[in-house]
């Protein structure tokens, strides 16, 4: 089975996909993470995040396994992220990297933005999260101060805001639901609870 799961920044995507990759059996991948390390890996080289050449080779040599560093998880980093995200050969270079993941035998979750529409348009399953802007900025800026980051709700709520809008008006990939998605609002649910909600939806489905 494949599931396809996208939404915007801070939807709640990412602790969902990792309940539902256990409960299913599922090995689950987090694209944004790849974008992410894209984004560190062009600070580090001090290239400028539109340079899309650079971008496009940092992209083809990235490795997976220098992906659970929590420095990728910053708000600048976020936010380089959206930016290098826009990039035609940045993505064709990710998105073939998700396709292969997909593929794998035991089947897969995959998260993002773009993953119903352009990585898995075959997906088994479409799941698209939402939760309104202030609930989403609330959760991501507790996330960030527990993890020892100093950031206000302002700044946060602003650049969730920012991302947003470059994510769902880009030219390439825009996020946005795929027509047979199924959609789950978390605006009012707590992990457990949307937990379950997906859990029905996916069964019934
Ligand atoms: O964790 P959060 O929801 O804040 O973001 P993320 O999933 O880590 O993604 C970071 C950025 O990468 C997004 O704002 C998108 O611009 C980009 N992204 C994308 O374009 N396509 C994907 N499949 C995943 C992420």
């Amino acid at each position: 089975m494949i599931i396809a799961m996208d939404g915007p920044a801070a939807s709640g995507k990412g602790t969902l996909a990792k309940k539902l990759a256990q409960h299913y059996e599922l090995e689950h991948l987090d694209t944004g993470a790849l974008y992410r390390g894209v984004a560190r890996d062009m600070i580090a080289a001090g290239k400028p995040l539109d340079d899309e050449q650079a971008a496009a080779a940092i992209a083809r040599e990235i490795d997976p396994g220098s992906l659970e560093d929590p420095q990728l998880r910053t708000a600048k980093i976020g936010e380089a992220a959206s930016r290098v995200a826009k990039l035609k050969p940045v993505r064709a270079a990710l998105v073939e990297y998700q396709r292969k993941f997909a593929e794998r035998p035991g089947g897969a979750i995959i998260e993002g933005r773009d993953i119903g529409t352009v990585v898995c348009p075959n997906a088994d399953v479409k799941l698209f999260i939402e939760a309104s802007t202030e609930v989403r900025a609330t959760r991501r800026h507790k996330e960030l101060i527990e993890a020892g980051q100093e950031i206000s709700y302002a700044e946060i709520h602003a650049q969730i805001t920012a991302r947003d809008t470059l994510d769902r008006t880009r030219e390439i990939s825009p996020l946005l639901p795929a027509k047979d998605a199924l959609l789950l609002d978390t605006s009012d649910l707590g992990i457990e609870a949307a937990f379950e909600a997906a859990i029905n939806l996916i069964d019934m489905n």
